[in-house]
């Protein structure tokens, strides 16, 4: 989960540099970070808690070879010691973790206590075997020999003071390099490298980069063996990866939709792969985590009622524990923002094992997820920078409901219903003054309730998932028939709740379930395409057939925004939330 940027060529603010390209991978982590530069007679270091959006680099000195990091604490908790990167005894060796090194306890044993630990983490111990190693072995190969003797999915990456390489390697969790023109780079996220390179290899599990001034090898890390790579260019822009002019990425982010819509549904789907392979396989399965998983269950409605099949959907943390029935006949379907979210790759790899095929639909390309796919599908929503998603999920619901009318062979009724989809969602996006005025009175709630059947429970789940994550609100997303079975007896005089009522088959019990909630006296805020008495107060999504969900959460992440802004939090970096799960 943590951001990683490495430096080394011919500029000499390597600091600088590192430190400005971990600014960018902040939403992984945002702890506490720290920078670490080879100067001439020393490794420099500086740590700090807290986010590094506001934080300065004090005195660096002049370096071309710089590592830093950011933070999401696992081992031990946020202090600076923690923080990395984090030196050997000698403090000659310095190095940056991404993961849980599980054995770490074993390798201190091993040691035999002659080091000594300034943190409580698991990362420290690498520096201290890299220390032992370096005795007798190259840089590299104690670097090599070190990862060898760590269990558990890790990134690490190493520097030594005497010798003018970054050494890096990865199993599980993800990072890529970038070539330059006598410079190279190393990041746990492409979008990082951007500003200078489009030229990149995301590693592989076990292998080993020694990334020099002019150049980068990549070695098997079992084996020594040098792997020849073709660089992957990446499409992205520079300019997708900043603000452009709006205070937070999520503002940014969520006004990207309406376009993004149309990208998808007119140019880019991928959707005649896709549709064929659907077609060919026995039990198709959705999975995903977090918003992705909503994007998930939003599918198998919109598979059902558009394109008459049944799809199954399951959170991929919990796939896992259901795959004894997935054989060479089976198809899952990965989605995933990140494509690195562990739970989703460790499941996929189960599937692949048992011979199923694999589709995703992801938003970065050449992540571990689009290469573990035989069937990737690109999102092509560009970098999502903010931890809560919002343009990744429209553009995967956009993408769900193209196959399914492709699947339906209904290709331009599912182009005109996104069309109006997206203008929809640019009208709301465009009035937001009723929801900003409702926002100011859920600033003090402790609880809100959405509700709503078919399609609108997916929407509700996701909807309270944004206010939880962003505004630190309870939310709870629910369908509509669950109410009476449990949450109705949370449900007092002011409690508000969101009833969710488009204009579909699922109208009638939505009022029914909007009536129930009054009648024990919540306020009621209806989401639908014309006024209800029942209503407390209103906010209206016109029709737009199954696309309407897109319109709906939008209203519902507007409204989250709102809130946390209104409670004065950021909402690009909620507290404990990282957006790249890189750990189980
Ligand atoms: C994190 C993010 C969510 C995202 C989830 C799954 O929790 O904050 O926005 O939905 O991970 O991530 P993925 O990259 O697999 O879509």
């Amino acid at each position: 989960m943590c951001g990683i940027f490495g430096y080394i060529g011919k500029r000499s603010d390597a600091a600088d540099i590192v430190f400005e390209g971990i600014k960018t991978l902040e939403y992984r982590g945002y702890d506490s970070w720290g920078v670490a530069a080879l100067s001439k007679n020393n490794i420099f270091v500086q740590k700090q808690i807290g986010k590094i959006g506001d934080a300065t680099l004090h005195t660096p000195p002049l370096s071309s070879l710089a590592i830093a990091h950011t933070r999401w604490a696992t081992h031990g908790g946020v202090t600076k010691e923690n923080a990395h990167p984090h030196l050997d005894c000698t403090k000659s060796v310095a190095i940056i973790h991404n993961g849980i090194i599980e054995n770490y306890d074993t390798l201190k044993k091993q040691l035999h206590g002659t080091h000594i630990y300034t943190s409580e983490t698991d990362s420290e111990v690498a520096a201290h075997l890299i220390e032992e190693h370096i005795k007798t072995l190259p840089f590299s190969e104690a670097v090599r020999q070190t990862f060898l003797a760590c269990s558990g999915s890790n990134a690490l990456v190493a520097i030594h003071q005497k010798t003018n390489e970054i050494v890096a390697v990865r199993n599980g969790s993800p990072l890529v390099v970038g070539y330059g023109d006598n410079e190279q780079f190393i990041a746990s996220d492409a979008a990082g490298l951007l500003p200078y390179t489009k030229n990149v290899h995301f590693l592989e599990d076990n292998e080993m980069a020694i990334l020099t001034q002019n150049s980068i090898e990549i070695i098997d890390v079992q084996t020594k063996a040098k792997k020849k790579i073709v660089p992957t260019v990446l499409t992205w822009t520079r300019a997708a990866t900043n603000k452009a002019g709006f205070a937070t990425y999520m503002e940014k982010e969520l006004h990207e939709q309406p376009d993004i819509m149309l990208n998808i549904s007119l140019e880019t789907t991928n959707a005649t792969s896709l549709t064929k392979a659907i077609r060919e396989a026995r039990g198709t399965y959705l999975i995903g985590c977090g918003s992705a998983y909503y994007a998930c269950l939003a599918g198998t409605y919109f598979f059902s009622t558009i394109a008459k099949r049944h799809i199954n959907a399951t959170v991929a943390s919990e796939f896992t524990y259901q795959e004894d029935f997935i054989n060479d006949k089976s198809l899952v379907i990965a989605l995933s923002q990140s494509g690195e979210t562990m739970d989703l790759i460790d499941a996929v790899k189960r599937a692949k094992a048992k011979g199923a095929r694999i589709a995703s639909v992801v938003n970065v390309e050449g992540s571990t997820l689009w290469r573990l796919s035989d069937l990737p599908v690109s999102c092509n929503a560009g970098p999502e920078m903010a931890v809560a998603s919002t343009k990744d999920l429209t553009a995967k619901l956009t993408h769900l409901i193209a196959l399914s009318y492709s699947l339906a062979d209904k290709k331009d009724e599912g182009i005109m219903i996104l069309k109006n989809a997206s203008l929809e969602t640019r009208r709301i996006i465009s009035n937001q003054n009723v929801i900003a005025q409702l926002a100011t009175q859920f600033v003090k709630k402790e609880h809100i309730f959405i509700v709503g059947r078919g399609l609108s429970y997916p929407a509700a789940m996701e909807i309270a998932m944004k206010i939880k994550e962003i505004s630190y609100i309870h939310a709870e997303g629910l369908a509509a028939g669950e109410l009476k079975h449990g949450t109705l007896a949370l449900v007092e005089k002011g409690t508000p709740c969101i009833v969710l009522a488009p204009h579909d088959e699922t109208y009638g019990a939505n009022i029914a379930a909007a009536m129930e909630l009054k009648a024990r006296g919540a306020i009621i805020i209806g989401i639908s395409h014309t006024k209800h008495e029942v209503f407390d107060h209103y906010i209206e999504v016109k029709d737009c057939g199954p696309a309407t969900i897109i319109p709906t959460i939008v209203v519902g992440q507007l409204l989250a925004l709102k809130i946390t802004i209104e409670k004065g939090l950021d909402p690009d970096k909620p507290r404990n939330l990282a957006k790249s799960v890189t750990v189980k």
